[in-house]
């Protein structure tokens, strides 16, 4: 079994055992299996902004971002992953951590909406791949109809 088939496996554990509460647990899955993945979150859409949701590594300033700011922003406005192999030669960048060189954002859609967004930092420059993009935008697939349903949830228990 490669190692992507590998990890996609306990992602699927770790969402049938606690469906949209397992993102805390998937981030810390993500950065044992990826040791070079050094911070790991998830942004959800809220009207205009990002809001971060479950992450680990170091706490980030940016808690909100208005959609169309900073790598995590554009990800959303051009509904596409983006990879930046260095942080420091794209105005776009929002900084995190001084340590940080590589980043990756993947939406996560769900019938043409996005609902949200994988967020991972490298500390290593370019340590994005093509295998880093389909691990994450598999993860992404696999958690779109379960993060819909939560929003869902949510939006008629303040009715
Ligand atoms: N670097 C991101 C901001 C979020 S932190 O990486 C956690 C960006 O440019 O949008």
């Amino acid at each position: 079994m490669s190692d992507t088939q590998k990890i996609l496996r306990q992602v699927e554990a770790l969402i049938e055992r606690a469906g949209s509460d397992c993102l805390r647990d998937l981030c810390e899955l993500l950065q044992r299996e990826r040791p070079h993945y050094n911070w790991v979150g998830f942004y959800f859409v809220e009207g205009n902004e990002l809001v971060l949701g479950p992450f680990v590594g170091a706490p980030s300033p940016h808690v909100r971002i208005p959609i169309g700011k900073g790598i995590c922003g554009a990800a959303v406005a051009e509904r596409q992953t983006v990879v930046v192999p260095d942080v420091n030669a794209d105005p776009r960048y929002l900084a995190c951590s001084l340590e940080t060189k590589s980043e990756i954002v993947v939406p996560i859609e769900h019938n043409g909406r996005i609902l949200g967004e994988i967020d991972i930092d490298s500390h290593t420059p370019n340590a994005f791949g093509p295998d880093d993009r389909a691990l994450l935008e598999e993860i992404a697939r696999r958690l779109a109809p379960i993060l819909a349903a939560q929003r869902k949830t949510k939006i008629e228990i303040r009715k």
